[in-house]
């Protein structure tokens, strides 16, 4: 007989799950106002809102938390981490900050001024948020089968290199400060960019004279797909496959909370000392010092060994495949799910769940709220809710997908707990018939108001 397939680790210290009634969690949901954000932890059992800063560490990774050199400058923890990034992406440089977003922070004060255009595919919504900020334009350049949730294509996250060479040539090279691609496409579902079409845009922006920087919270996840989907890759090693594709780019801002599997921190990497330089006096405000940059010793140490855990074949098999079992348990009972299934996240169908539910009701967020009161299960809205108003006519914007979010966090759950949250997910669907209205925004910051968002049932 042959042996299951196995996680590569075993678990040494646990933490209690939450259990509730549904009277319990009727009454929570009430009272926070239908925004799942703002519930308490003890009242979530299984907590599906993020991937992020929600990973288990390992012992490896503890060790050297006790190891962090907490010297303002200079410390052996900032070099211990510069070591792996050179060694894992091949950037020389690199300036640490406290996440994703202060990365984009960070980086995009050097590199964006107002009136400018950053094409890529799905920017992230802070991502977006940077943008925008700065009074420039996110334009989505996402290949169209992406938008299609029924359509099986391996690499639904690249680019479409069409779109990008009319958006370039419509704006004009000096418009576009650089191009911006994100491995894994997380809004259009965790979906992966293959090396093919990373060396295409690589080739485009040369052709250009263009930047090309990679959003890479995801890019062993991303890495994997390569390894188990692209032609000719099958043979090549996770770190391998890595330094390859980073080499398309010009440098990359990291949330490092995904997957180098730590709590906090993030990082720019780049192959520019000139870049380095600019970018080091707004990392000294906005961040910290050069060598710490928002991060500790200790948090610096644990990432060093995240990224090298993170880029291990065996653990991103059972990662992945904890995340297929459960698009599958959904899949199997017919509830709509987006495919094929991505690195980190299952993705309801909202709009083919609930087809009842106008789109001004926003559907997503009906669905993650039974999601809650079914079974304490936190997932997230990714929807016309948190794709915000237009900056310019403040008219709700609607993006192609209504979709709700369950992202798994690293080495936390086990299959069983899967199963719950697939069982739970069955009965909302069940009874999908019985939910006859949506929700309607009473209150919203002017900016991803998903996050404060207060609203109502109708
Ligand atoms: N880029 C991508 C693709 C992300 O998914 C995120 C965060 C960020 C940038 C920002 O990083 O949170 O460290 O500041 N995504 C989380 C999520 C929040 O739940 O998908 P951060």
């Amino acid at each position: 007989m042959n042996l299951p397939f196995i996680e590569p680790y075993k678990i040494k210290m646990t933490e209690p799950v939450n259990i509730s009634t549904l009277e319990n969690r009727k009454s929570w949901i009430r009272e926070v106002h239908y925004n799942l954000f703002s519930l308490r932890s003890s009242q979530v059992t299984i907590d599906l809102l993020t991937d992020s800063g929600t990973g288990a560490m390992s012992d490896s990774q503890w060790s050297a938390m006790m190891l962090g050199d907490e010297s303002y400058a200079g410390a052996s923890s900032y070099y211990n981490l510069k070591n792996a990034i050179r060694d894992i992406t091949g950037f020389e440089y690199f300036l640490p900050t406290h996440q994703g977003r202060a990365a984009e922070n960070v980086l995009f004060s050097v590199l964006i001024k107002e009136g400018d255009v950053i094409p890529g595919n799905s920017h992230f919504d802070t991502t977006k948020g940077h943008i925008e900020f700065r009074k420039a334009t996110a334009i989505d350049c996402t290949v169209n089968e992406a938008f299609d949730t029924t359509i099986a294509a391996p690499f639904k996250g690249n680019v479409d290199t069409g779109k990008l060479e009319k958006t370039i040539l419509e704006h004009g090279r000096e418009k576009i400060p650089f191009i911006l691609v994100t491995i894994t496409n997380n809004t259009a579902g965790g979906q992966p960019v293959s090396l093919a079409n990373m060396k295409e845009v690589r080739q485009l922006a040369d052709k250009h004279g263009i930047a090309v920087f990679f959003d890479s919270a995801r890019f062993a996840e991303n890495a994997y797909f390569i390894r188990t989907r692209e032609a000719g890759q099958q043979n090549k090693t996770i770190r391998e496959i890595v330094a390859e594709m980073f080499a398309c780019a010009d440098g990359m801002t990291m949330s490092s909370k995904k997957d180098a599997i730590v709590n906090m921190g993030g990082f720019i990497a780049m192959r520019s000392g000139e870049l380095y330089s600019r970018a080091s006096v707004f990392n000294i405000m906005f961040e910290g010092y050069v060598t710490y940059g928002g991060m500790s010793g200790r948090d610096m140490n644990a990432l060093a060994r995240g990224l090298y855990e993170g880029t291990e074949f065996e653990y991103l098999e059972a990662r992945v495949r904890q995340v297929h079992l459960l698009g599958s348990l959904l899949k199997e009972a017919g509830v709509p799910v987006q495919e094929p299934f991505g690195g980190h996240a299952v993705f309801i169908d909202a709009l083919k769940f609930m087809p009842h539910i106008p789109r001004e009701q926003f559907p997503a967020q009906t669905l993650a709220v039974e999601v809650y009161i079914e079974g304490g299960i936190r997932g997230v809205e990714i929807g016309a809710i948190m794709a915000d108003r237009d900056p310019v006519t403040r008219e709700n914007r609607f993006p192609a997908l209504e979709l709700v979010r369950l992202a798994i966090p690293r080495r936390v759950y086990s299959d069983n707990h899967m199963r719950y949250v697939a069982a739970a997910i069955i009965n909302v669907f069940n009874r999908r018939d019985t939910i006859e209205k949506g929700l309607r925004i009473k209150t919203e910051a002017p900016i991803m108001r998903h996050f404060t968002a207060e609203l109502e049932r109708l």
